[in-house]
Parts: C-alpha cells; sequence; structure tokens
C-alpha cells in the first residue's frame, strides 16, 4: 500500500492541532515535518516544541524532514520530540555516513532527502543504513511548487538499485496525477502539502484526496 504522508507545512497555521486530528480520521498514514532553518532554505518553519506539543495528540509515524544546517546539532532533540524518523540532505552534513548512523542509534528510521539536481551516486556506500529516500520532486524551501518531471527517472532508477525494504517517498508538486505516475515508477510513499489542505476542509473531504492519492 502507498502511505500518503501530509505535510503540516500547508495546514492552516492557526489550526495545526485540528488539521492533525482530522487527516489522521481521514487515513493518512504519517505526518510529515518540513523543518526549515533560514539557512539551508530561506524559510523558518517549526522548533522542535511544535512537533512535541502535536506527539501527543497523534499515534501516526512522525516524519521530520530536516532542511536545516548541521543536522547532527538536532536529531536528538527531534527524536525527544516523538519523530520517528529524521530525513536529512547529503548537501548539509559534512559526514552523511555518520549523520544517519546517528539517527539509527536512536532506534528511528533513517532518510536521505535527494534535491533535484542531487544524484543517486550519494547513496552508494550508505544504502544498507537507509530506511527512506525522500526523492524531492521540487526544491526544498516551501509548498505549493510545480513538480518536476525529471525526478521521474530518478525514482526508476532508485527501485532498480534500492532493496525492496526502502521507502521510496516523494515530496513536492503531488496531486492526483503526478501521485499516479510516481507510483508507477515505484514510489510507495507520497508527501502531499497543498493539494491535500487547500482542497479540502473537512475529515471526510481529506478522506476523499487522500484516497484518490493512494490510486
Ligand atoms: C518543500 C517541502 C514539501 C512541501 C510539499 O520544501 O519539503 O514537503 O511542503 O508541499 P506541496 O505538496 O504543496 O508541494
Ligand atoms: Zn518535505
Amino acid at each position: 500500500m502507498v502511505l500518503i504522508c501530509p505535510s503540516m507545512l500547508s495546514a492552516d497555521p492557526t489550526r495545526l492541532g485540528d488539521e492533525l486530528t482530522a487527516v489522521e480520521a481521514a487515513g493518512a498514514d504519517c505526518i510529515h515535518w518540513d523543518i526549515m532553518d533560514g539557512n539551508f532554505v530561506e524559510a523558518i518553519t517549526f522548533g522542535a516544541h511544535v512537533v512535541a506539543a502535536h506527539r501527543k495528540i497523534s499515534k501516526l509515524r512522525f516524519d521530520a524532514h530536516l532542511m536545516v544546517e548541521n543536522p547532527d546539532r538536532n536529531i536528538e532533540k527531534f527524536v525527544k520530540a516523538g519523530a520517528d524518523s529524521i530525513i536529512v540532505h547529503p548537501e548539509t552534513t559534512k559526514h552523511l555516513h555518520r549523520t544517519l548512523s546517528n539517527i539509527k542509534t536512536f532506534g528511528k528510521l533513517a532518510g536521505v532527502a535527494l534535491n533535484p539536481a542531487t544524484s543517486i551516486s550519494c547513496l552508494d556506500y550508505c544504502s544498507d543504513i537507509v530506511d527512506i529516500v525522500l526523492v524531492m520532486s521540487v526544491n526544498p524551501g516551501c509548498s505549493g511548487q510545480k513538480f518536476i518531471d525529471s525526478q521521474l527517472d530518478k525514482i526508476l532508477a532508485l527501485r532498480k538499485i534500492l532493496p525492496k525494504t526502502t521507502e521510496i517517498c516523494v515530496d513536492g508538486g503531488i496531486n492526483d496525477i503526478t501521485a499516479k505516475l510516481c507510483i508507477q515508477r515505484g514510489a510507495n510513499s507520497l508527501v502531499t502539502g497543498s493539494f491535500l489542505f487547500k482542497s479540502a476542509n473537512t475529515p471526510t473531504d481529506y478522506a476523499e484526496v487522500i484516497r484518490k492519492l493512494r490510486g
């Protein structure tokens, strides 16, 4: 089954808790937290305390997508906040293997996020400790961008080289059309931001959109 992971970045910021409860009731599999530090990307979003507060009201898997420089400084904070996976960008750490190993020492899922221009070759000697590969189908920094078609070939290439158990999640510009294209190429997890939160309001609406995305 394809996992659907709503990104809280597109939720109504004045009602984050209610939005999370609504997408959980609508059948979401995982909550995607876009953590931005105003450095690796321009925007600043959620701190660990925000994730921790929502941990108390949800049983879903929490993914922390760290778009921050020096992610090692933040791993333990987000683990303590209740993240079940920590996803890092290879450009942000001098020692990717060490960073991933560090995540694993906390017993959490380790993820690598690949920017649109980042090659899959950075996984060559660490894929054995990677649980999630996050294919960025937009450049990181904000929601509501257009899906970059060239990333479809990347999904296909990853599916060929990665063990079946490695999750391939696609993040950015996912809608009912792009979701299908990603799933056809082997993605088994999709982040949904604006398509979900801007096109729906109630748990029933959300459930309908989630069903559409799952294909
Ligand atoms: C972009 C983030 C995405 C984004 C997805 O930097 O990593 O998770 O919120 O939003 P949509 O689905 O609107 O592209
Ligand atoms: Zn993300």
